[in-house]
């Protein structure tokens, strides 16, 4: 933008970023924008402009993206051309997984939007043991992506409403390792294993390699926990979702076994009466039976 100050390019793409995300490109799909902005009297050169107003497009897409940022020395680091060509690789690969991730839900009409709400609740219970901004966030990442391993999964396999034979429920069981090999380009390898671990269990019982207890790495613990708790509390097929309480109720019924107690804990603060809450879900019917430990969770 040629002779615009930092600021009024800011606000141009401030008003950019607003007219598209208020603009649906159709029913259920839109867009978001985020945007670095930086001007030559910070930078000095053409060459350290680019760097610099890239520098702010990452700081935006990093803190939750529909986002403008300014550049400032104070917030945003600098970073290497190295680095930044890491970064822009590793986030397209990344943005290729989220949309993979999205289909493999909107596949089945009652998990649309499953992986979204997955990675929410991790991100806050990880916050809640003490997890780092940046670690939560790498979970989160995880989250979004964690059954990606399902587009290997047929539809009539997937989408079954019978229950599923032995052969069919080993094949619904490979998704989790499937999904650690096809994000171990895009996350690290500590995230791939969150994902990979995502149906094991405390007591050894889970898949894909039985471990147990602290065996398990903690985020695919915390992901478990998040996975089970949206299975339970959201509508399916064969019934409507479980009201908060009694969810939790069924959770600490698990804890130790199926699910990582110390978790469930920081779960049962998130969502109690007065706390912070958990979440946009869907409010159920108290006193229902739980029939929420599905393989295909
Ligand atoms: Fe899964």
């Amino acid at each position: 933008m040629p002779g615009t100050p930092a600021m009024g390019a800011f606000a141009a793409a401030e008003r950019a970023r607003l007219l598209i995300r208020d603009r649906p490109l159709a029913a259920g799909v839109s867009l978001t924008v985020s945007a670095g902005v930086c001007d030559l009297g910070r930078a000095g050169d053409a060459a350290t402009l680019v760097r610099l107003a890239d520098g702010a497009l990452y700081w935006a897409k990093h803190n939750g993206r529909d986002l403008v940022c300014l550049y400032s020395p104070g917030t945003v680091r600098e970073i290497s051309d190295a680095e930044r060509a890491d970064r822009l690789e590793r986030l397209r690969s990344l943005e290729a997984l989220r949309a993979l991730a999205r289909a493999v839900d909107a596949r089945d009409p009652y998990t649309q939007r499953h992986s979204e709400r997955v990675a929410q609740l991790a991100r806050r219970i990880a916050l809640a043991l003490g997890w780092s901004e940046l670690r939560a966030d790498a979970l989160h990442e995880a989250g979004l992506v964690h059954d990606v391993g399902k587009i290997g999964v047929p539809d009539a396999i997937l989408l079954k409403p019978a229950a599923l034979d032995a052969a069919e429920f080993a094949q619904i069981r490979r998704h989790a390792e499937l999904g650690a090999q096809i994000v171990a380009d895009a996350l690290s390898p500590e995230a791939a294993s969150w994902v990979r671990g995502h149906h094991e269990r405390p007591d050894g019982a889970g898949y894909p390699d039985g471990l147990a207890g602290d065996a398990i790495p903690e985020g695919a613990r915390i992901l478990a926990l998040a996975d089970a708790w949206d299975a339970m509390t959201t509508d399916r097929p064969y019934r409507r979702g479980m009201a908060a309480a009694a969810a939790l109720d069924e959770c600490r019924r698990c804890a130790g076994s199926q699910l990582w107690a110390t978790a469930v804990e920081a779960l049962e603060a998130l969502v109690a009466p007065g706390g912070p809450g958990a979440g946009a879900q869907t409010p159920g019917t108290p006193g229902r039976s739980p029939g929420w430990i599905r393989p295909v969770s």
